[in-house]
């Protein structure tokens, strides 16, 4: 989590999950937009990486939509590289 300098604000979130014994996977990473371009992506993605490292894991995964410019840009500029390209389904349930 990133929280403002007094704690009593959630600026910024990630969540990982492991999904297997030596790979980590970014479910989510987030910055308020307000936010965002102040460094807070980064340094979410790099204390997931040291955390995960310090816990045995050897590689970080996450997906991302070719059209995310700004996460695409942060991913490569931390030296993530494309491993495999992919169409996925959207789904919906709509109640009206
Ligand atoms: C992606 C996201 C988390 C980046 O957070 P952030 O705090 O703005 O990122 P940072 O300030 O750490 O940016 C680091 C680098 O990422 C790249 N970057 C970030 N935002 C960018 C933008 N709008 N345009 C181009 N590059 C961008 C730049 O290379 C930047 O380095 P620089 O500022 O030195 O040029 C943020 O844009 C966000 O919350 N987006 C909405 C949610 C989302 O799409 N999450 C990713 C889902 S896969």
């Amino acid at each position: 989590m990133l929280a403002s300098p007094n704690n009593d604000r959630l600026l910024g979130l990630l969540l990982c999950s492991r999904v297997s014994a030596g790979v980590g996977h970014v479910t989510q990473v987030c910055v308020l937009p307000e936010f965002q371009r102040q460094g807070g992506g980064e340094r979410l993605l790099e204390l997931c990486a040291a955390s995960l490292l310090a816990t045995g894991c050897t590689a970080v995964t996450l997906t991302v939509t070719e059209r995310n410019a700004s996460a695409v840009s942060l991913y490569r500029q931390l030296g993530y590289h494309v491993q495999h390209k992919f169409d996925a389904m959207l789904w919906e349930k709509r109640w009206h």
